[in-house]
């Protein structure tokens, strides 16, 4: 029961009694032994690498005018056993490193997390839950996930922590299936406007298990206008309303969602997805003390594996539990667990707030940049990773943009604007984030190239003769 828990029923400032207060420790204790470990692991590893036969063929990669070195993984077992799985593999690295990562949605993991990924947990059943599994055996798992949900609860200073969910579209269904039940009410962002598909979109799930209704933004500003919300929600009467988005740059107000659902007695669920990071880092408003739960991925700002977050007060843990396992999932994927507790370790370090930081500087640069080339900006700025550049004064459209912009090495997708008039499969939008780019190091300088080259593709200039300065950038710049 959310009675009393709310923050709507707090007084100003207070924190919700679901959520416990922020850990002010946030640094993880490193031990000098571990960092031993890694480097005689390393060690081991190329001595390993060095007495494999060289599979990979260590052919320069050419982009544009840039030679740069083929940096793609040796895979030694992969390429004698299936060469073909192997060759795509290196196709995609070498993609990756030569060409520059402008979805919103996208990052670029650390080593660490990679290693984590593709570890023998994956091959481990652990249905159930640390200490209470179906299967034995379990000892390492229970391990594991303890201590993912230990760094997930400090980094966000919260009391419960579900890290099994496989990714964002899970967590939220069980979620909703949890707090709402089946054929539940539920209001949510619309897609078009900037929210998800699983806030109740028809051709999802969650608009055909729930009473799906939706919200929208502002068509003049781009923004929530939280009146509206209001208005919107006292029709509806959610069980379970949504706040989130997909394609939102600005701040979202946690505490006003907050009220809205105590007035019309709906549990309030934020989808974090896309923030997560932002949030962990200190530089953008965190739902905790405001939302009954938040839902979150963990490959976008958070820069963890991909996958799926829960996080809720005490009172909430059973039932969340419940609606992920057995409700909506079977056997948790261990390595993908593991590689989570590694990013959150990377996120509870001081040097992720500079990177956090970094991500939305980046964005407001690129944002000021594009301005200043005479493109529109939804919303006229960003307070997050990305950016929403507005087509409609322009002949050329979102998809178009998408297509040259690929022709000169810049991966963006093409996105719907507040009320555009074009399909979402052409659109009049691009958005725009900086989440990836940040990780490979770039900053301020970078990020007025990248306006310049954005905005010389909109203007029509030959994208294949800016694939030069990209690559000069991506060989700059490597991956982690
Ligand atoms: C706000 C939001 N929620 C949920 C999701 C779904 O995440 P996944 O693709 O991991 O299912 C996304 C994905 O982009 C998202 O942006």
């Amino acid at each position: 029961m959310r009675g009393g828990k709310h923050v709507a029923r707090q007084t100003a400032g207070a924190r919700s009694p679901v959520f416990k207060q922020r850990i002010s420790a946030r640094k993880l204790p490193r031990p000098e032994s571990r960092a031993g470990d890694a480097a005689s692991e390393q060690v081991r590893c190329a001595g390993n690498a060095a007495r494999q036969p060289l599979a990979r063929e260590s052919l320069p990669v050419t982009i544009g005018r840039v030679t740069a070195v083929d940096d793609s993984p040796s895979l030694p077992h992969l390429a004698a056993r299936d060469p073909e799985v192997a060759a795509l593999l290196r196709r995609e690295q070498t993609r990756q490193s030569s060409t520059l990562t402008l979805i919103a949605s996208e990052n670029h993991t650390t080593p660490a997390v990679r290693e984590a990924c593709s570890s023998v947990l994956t091959d481990k059943y652990a249905e159930g839950y640390p200490g209470r599994r179906y299967y034995g055996g379990c000892e390492v798992a229970d391990e594991v996930e303890l201590l993912a949900q230990d760094r997930a609860k400090r980094l966000f200073g919260v009391e419960h922590a579900n890290v099994q969910p496989h990714s964002g579209t899970t967590a939220n269904l069980a979620v909703l299936e949890a707090l709402a039940g089946s054929g539940g009410r539920i209001l949510g962002m619309a897609l078009a406007d900037g929210g998800h598909l699983t806030h109740g979109h028809k051709v999802s799930a969650t608009g055909k298990l729930f009473e799906a209704h939706q919200y929208g933004i502002d068509a003049e500003t781009g923004l929530l206008d939280y009146d509206r919300i209001r208005e919107r929600a006292k029709e509806v009467r959610p069980a379970v309303l949504i706040v989130g988005a997909s394609s939102y740059p600005r701040v979202i107000d946690f505490a006003a969602f907050a009220e809205i659902a105590h007035e019309v007695d709906a549990k309030l669920m934020a989808d974090i997805a896309h923030p997560a990071g932002l949030v962990a880092g200190g530089v953008f408003p965190s739902p905790v003390g405001h939302a009954d739960v938040v839902t979150m991925t963990t490959h976008k700002t958070l820069r963890g594996p991909r996958g799926g977050m829960i996080l809720c007060g005490a009172d909430l843990a059973k039932k969340i539990d419940s609606g992920v396992f057995p409700g909506g999932q079977g056997g948790p994927l261990m390595h993908q667990i593991a590689a989570k507790a590694a990013a959150f370790g990377d996120a509870l370090q001081d040097g992720f707030k500079d990177y956090a930081s970094q991500v939305v500087a980046n964005a407001q640069r690129l944002a000021a940049g594009l301005i200043e080339r005479g493109l529109r900006i939804v919303t006229g700025g960003t307070d997050s990773h990305m950016v929403v550049i507005d087509l409609r004064d322009r002949e050329v459209t979102g998809h178009d943009v998408e297509e040259r912009c690929f022709a000169a090495g810049l991966v963006v997708n093409k996105n719907a604007v507040p009320g555009d008039p074009r399909p979402p499969r052409v659109t009049s939008g691009v958005r725009v984030g900086t989440a990836a780019v940040t990780t490979r190091g770039m900053r301020e300088a970078q990020m007025d190239q990248l306006a310049a080259l954005i905005a010389d593709v909109v203007d029509g200039k030959d994208p294949s003769g800016l694939r030069g300065v990209v690559g000069e950038l991506c060989a700059a710049h490597p991956l982690p």
